[in-house]
Formats: structure tokens, sequence, C-alpha cells
């Protein structure tokens, strides 16, 4: 219930401060993040694209289809995680966040993280891994090997990177899918 709250307040300054006003120009809807405000992990990716914008929810589109075969295929429920991105609003063309969206927006990630509190993170692809992990390191350096995340309060989470399922999905190969598979057993063994 506390962390209920604090997500609903969260979102609330979110609106209220808008950081998203300095870049985008269109957008319908803010994908604030959805899910357990408890979960014991919590998906992290990029940024809404159509269908999510359209909605109002995180991962609901195509690539949101194959996050939820994989959540399943770890054992576990949609509703048990959290999911969220690291920008809020849909960027034009679905253009990669710029280093100043992400610098704009981050800060309320990095809130919803410490209010979550999950025992384990999965970045979705580049850009978020990059954002949470503060590297410029490709995907195929960051993937397969837990870093960590930082809160504002000191707690060190772990962070798994793989890549992004809109990726797997232009590149639907056994060897992708075995990749991120492996990726994603390494979570559940860390979570038990
Ligand atoms: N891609 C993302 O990174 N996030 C979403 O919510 C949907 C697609």
């Amino acid at each position: 219930a506390e962390a209920t709250r604090l997500l609903d307040a969260l979102r609330a300054k979110y609106e209220a401060d808008a950081p998203h006003k300095t870049f985008v120009t269109e957008f319908n809807n803010i994908v604030f993040g959805e899910g357990d405000p408890c979960a014991r992990l919590m998906f992290v990716g990029e940024a809404p694209g159509a269908e999510e914008d359209r909605t109002g929810r995180p991962f609901v589109g195509r690539a949101g289809a194959l996050l939820d075969k994989m959540i399943v295929a770890m054992g576990l429920k949609r509703e048990s995680v959290y999911i969220a991105n690291v920008l809020k609003t849909r960027p034009v063309d679905n253009a990669t966040p710029t280093p100043s969206e992400v610098a704009a927006c981050a800060p309320y990630l990095w809130e919803q993280i410490r209010i979550v509190s999950p025992e384990a993170i999965v970045t979705l692809g580049l850009p978020a891994s990059q954002c949470l992990l503060k590297t410029t390191e490709p995907m195929g350096k960051l993937r397969a090997t837990w870093a960590v995340f930082r809160c504002s309060d000191g707690r060190e989470i772990p962070v798994m990177p793989t890549y992004h399922p809109a990726f797997l999905l232009r590149a639907y190969t056994p060897e992708n899918r075995a990749k991120v598979w492996s990726d994603l057993q390494m979570v559940m063994e860390r979570l038990g």
C-alpha cells in the first residue's frame, strides 16, 4: 500500500514537472509504468511505441507480446513484475532517446526503482542498459553478465541487460533467442 501511494505520488510529480515538455511535441498518453509495486523483478525498456502511446500502458504492442511470453516462460505473471521505460512519452517516429532526453527523464525512473526496490532488474535493449549502468559499452559486452544499479539510498540492485524484444522480433534467430533465454535463466536462478 505504501509503495502504491509513493508510485502514485511520483506519477503526479512527473505529470506536474512534465520533463517531456522540453522535447516531445506530440503524444497521446504518458506511459508511466505498471505492475506489482513490490515486484521482485523489474523490466526497464526504452520508450513507449505507438500502441503504448495509444493505451498509456508499457509493452502492449508486438514487442510487449513477446515480453509477455518471456515473463510466462520464466514462470512468472505479468502482474507480478513491474514494467517501466526510461522515457514516459513516445518519441516522434520512435526515435532513440537522445542523451538530454534521457537525462531529463531518468530521475523519475531512479525513483521508481527505489520505491519498487526489486531484487533484480532486466534492462531491455541498449538505451535502457546504457542508461541504468551509465556506460557506453555495446550490448554484446553488457549482456550475460550481472551489473549493479545503485539507488539514491545506497541500495544495490543486480541488473541483467539483455536484447530488446523488438530487436528479437527483427532478428528472430535461434542464436538470439538462446542468448536472451540464457540471460533470463540467470535471472531466474538469482530469484530462486
Ligand atoms: N518498447 C519499449 O522500449 N517500451 C515499450 O513500452 C514498448 C516498446
